[in-house]
């Protein structure tokens, strides 16, 4: 059967979970039904201040409005293997279409991979915005990975651990995406899965982030305080299957420049990661993923070759 992926529903939304309920339980519970159905939610209340997320919205779209020669003064260096700079990025969606952001990647977690060349000296607020910020994130991330290993019936630090323990990777991106007037023939980011564990996203007020549901493009719409949580290939892979993780991309907008700053959380690149093996232990719980080294997995997944 063939499958209309530019059919939309407006009607439906990707669940909202409030974390401030007393209930911990009930919020577990919610957390990890949303990621096996959806892959994708958002959480408000969830402990972040929103002013700091708008100071983290402010400083990243002051870079962004900086001429062009200032920020290449964090370009990504041309024959750099790493993803951390600034940069200018075109490509093609599954149905030919051009796609075009430019973006900025760095590091923000663990402070040994922190390379500041890469983060914005102006505006002179965006290093201690950043910084508050990522302390603040992987509190979240953390949290929700525990309340996702509870829901595999394992200790609370499983996923954790599998994904490399206190040597996780956050790697902050800003995706900058100006108006379009015809959004039919230029998307934001094409059709995709995330590579990593999971991801935390804010957005500003434009929309454009979609997630694929039961055939169907749903908008993801995001309160000014809330955070989008998305699961990754590595959640998938580590769950046994257990927690999708979600096809999405970012359509544009006709006339409001649409702003993104998701973290990525994510394996150092040496870090062997696969089904958690208490999954795959059990005489019934055959293992449906291969483990692999992040860095082959990843160079695999860009360059579109099969994984086992
Ligand atoms: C991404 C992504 C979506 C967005 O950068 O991986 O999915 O809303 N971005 O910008
Ligand atoms: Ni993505």
């Amino acid at each position: 059967m063939e499958t209309n992926t530019n059919q939309e529903n407006a009607s439906l939304d990707i669940p909202v979970i409030d974390l401030s309920n007393q209930d911990e339980e009930l919020v577990a519970r919610a957390v990890v039904k949303a990621s096996e159905e959806w892959g994708i939610f958002q959480v408000v209340n969830h402990g972040i201040p929103p002013e700091l997320i708008r100071r983290l919205q402010e400083v990243g779209k002051k870079f962004f409005e900086l001429p062009e020669a200032e920020k290449e003064a964090v370009s990504k260096p041309k024959d750099s293997m790493d993803t951390e700079g600034y940069r200018t990025m075109y490509q093609k969606d599954l149905e030919g279409r051009d796609a075009w952001v430019d973006h900025l990647f760095h590091r923000i977690w663990p402070p040994s991979r922190v390379t500041y060349r890469f983060w914005p000296k102006n505006p002179r607020e965006y290093i201690e915005v950043n910084e508050e910020y990522a302390s603040h994130l992987k509190k979240l991330s953390e949290k929700i990975m525990e309340w996702l290993s509870e829901g595999l019936g394992l200790r609370r630090e499983a996923l954790k651990e599998g994904l490399g323990g206190e040597m996780v990777e956050y790697l902050m991106k800003i995706n900058y995406y100006p108006p379009c007037i015809d959004p039919d023939l230029v998307v934001g980011a094409p059709d995709h899965t995330d590579v990593n564990g999971i991801t935390l996203l804010v957005a500003n007020e434009a929309l454009g982030l979609q997630a694929f549901k039961d055939d169907l493009w749903i908008d993801a719409k995001c309160n000014p305080s809330g955070i989008i949580v998305i699961i990754g290939d590595q959640i998938l892979r580590m769950s046994n299957g257990k927690y999708k993780s979600v096809q999405h991309r970012a359509t544009r907008d006709k006339e409001k420049t649409r702003i993104s700053w998701p973290v990525f959380v994510e394996s150092s690149l040496d870090h062997v990661f696969g089904p958690l093996p208490e999954l795959i232990s059990g005489e019934d719980s055959a293992p449906k993923f291969k483990p692999y080294v992040y860095k082959d997995f990843k160079f695999r997944k860009l360059k579109k070759l099969s994984l086992d």
